[in-house]
């Protein structure tokens, strides 16, 4: 088999009311369009066509290495869409699967039970079908004495048809010698004045080809065209994602209150307590306790370390670390093995060394601090002056009493200590007591 995937994903989706094309808008990390290429990953086909037009520009940007883009302009409809798609496909591709941009809750396997079918019954056309509660909108399966002979549209339909529950999904597996030739002779004569690639259907039906179909689970074949279904397929994938850590290990109190995007990783044994998101290049390693309330983002949380009421971006917390309640660790926050930032806390772009503390009320930027330091509550590292951001430098076993300025660059040296309330703007030896306050 020489298998081309075709993606029809031209449309606009004006039921987003949104600049963003539809395929774009993202469900649990990533791009609608993104979690249809990653259904038809396994499948290994030997080429993928995403069918772009509305938002092209963006749409291509976002493509994966391998996927081709052929541009649909303008958009005639999914007969169109198919067409142009299919224009850019090899001669050698005897099979082409097309599937939707906006369906992210289908899964591998139904696309591989349509190819078996498709396969074993040597049909021209495999569709793959489901039976909704509420088919409303969709197209409906029009059968004959149980043989496919059409699919008719929601608003090209009669009552009766309206009364039929099998819905098209708008997967097929074609034959493709087959498909190009019916593509050839669709019509646009229908309410929408669209080439519905539905009427292929039909076609290879009075032709008398051979019509399969496979059914798949209502649940699955949720398409996205509005808000409400994007946050409907967004809960699912979250539970799919939330379904398969626990296997692994993780412990979660409730999961219906963990929002943990795809691609982050969660080693066995992790805890997740209740309002947590976990974002982008993130990974959380065994035994780590999240949560309640931590929102991290391209950060990583080592073994043992307890993360609670905290906002992470861009950061690395080390093994047996505590940071929070109420801590804000921005790009560059590095705190070392059995470290801790407390309430309060702002750290960027700074390393605390391994059991350092900063427990209290303090702003860390631009900043190293060494071993076994302490830093006393509402320490201030003025690192900004109004040019430049500049660094400060705080060795091992240093004290910095509470209410300390550090005005950088500027560096304390090891086991020296600073006076409660000092504005410190001169290097501190190693050993020394630096004090700076006036007589009461
Ligand atoms: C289509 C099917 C319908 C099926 C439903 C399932 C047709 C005529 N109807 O209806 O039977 O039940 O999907 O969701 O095929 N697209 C293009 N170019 C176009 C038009 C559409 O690429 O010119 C793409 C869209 O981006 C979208 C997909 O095709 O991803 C489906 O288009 P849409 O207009 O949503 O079709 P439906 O009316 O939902
Ligand atoms: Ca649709």
């Amino acid at each position: 088999m020489h298998l081309a995937v075709i993606v029809l994903a031209a449309g606009k989706g004006t039921r987003m009311k949104s600049e963003l094309p539809k395929v774009l808008h993202r469900a649990c990390g990533r791009s609608l369009l993104d979690w249809a290429l990653a259904t038809a990953e396994p499948l290994n086909a030997n080429e993928t066509v995403v069918v772009v037009g509305h938002g092209a520009g963006d749409v291509v940007a976002s493509l994966p290495e391998g996927a081709v883009a052929a541009v649909q302009e303008p958009q005639l409809g999914t007969g169109d869409a198919a067409r142009v798609g299919f224009g850019a496909c090899g001669r050698d591709v005897d099979t082409v699967l097309i599937i939707l941009g906006d369906m992210p809750l289908l899964r591998p396997a139904t696309l591989e039970a349509v190819l078996r079918t498709h396969k074993s019954e040597q049909a021209a056309v495999t569709l793959l079908t489901a039976v909704f509660q509420d088919p409303t909108g969709y197209g409906r399966v029009v059968r004959e004495d149980g043989r496919v002979v059409g699919i008719v549209e929601e608003r090209d339909a009669d009552e009766g048809q309206r009364a039929i529950s099998e819905m098209n999904v708008s997967v097929y597996a074609f034959d493709a010698a087959i498909l190009g030739d019916a593509l050839g002779r669709l019509r646009s004569d229908n309410d929408q004045g669209e080439y519905y690639l539905t009427d292929v259907v039909e076609i290879l039906a009075n032709d008398g080809r051979r019509i399969a179909s496979v059914v798949a689970d209502e649940a699955d074949c949720v398409g996205v065209n509005s808000h409400a279904e994007l946050a409907l397929v967004s809960k699912v994938l979250r539970g799919r994602i939330n379904e398969q850590l626990m296997q692994a290990g993780v412990a979660m109190l409730d999961p219906d209150r963990v929002y943990i995007d795809s691609g982050v990783e969660v080693g066995a044994g992790a805890r997740i307590l209740p309002d947590v998101y976990l974002q982008g290049d993130t990974t959380i390693e065994d035994g780590a306790e999240v949560g309640p309330s931590v929102h991290a983002t391209d950060s990583s949380i080592a073994r043992r370390a307890i993360v609670r009421y905290s906002v992470l971006d861009g950061a690395t917390v080390g093994s047996g670390v505590t940071v929070g309640p109420y801590t804000y660790l921005r790009p560059g926050a590095d705190l070392g093995v059995e470290s801790k930032a407390g309430s309060f806390v702002e750290i960027k772009k700074s390393r605390v060394g391994p059991r350092s503390k900063v427990p209290h009320l303090s702003y860390i930027g631009d900043t190293t601090i060494g071993e076994d330091s302490n830093i006393g509550a509402a320490t201030i590292t003025a690192n900004y002056d109004g040019f430049e951001k500049n660094r400060t430098e705080i060795g091992d076993r240093v004290k910095i009493g509470s209410d300390t300025i550090l005005v950088a660059p500027v560096s304390v040296g090891d086991d020296a200590y600073t006076g409660a309330g000092s504005v410190i703007s001169e290097d501190v030896p190693p050993g020394a007591l630096a004090l700076e306050r006036s007589h009461q």
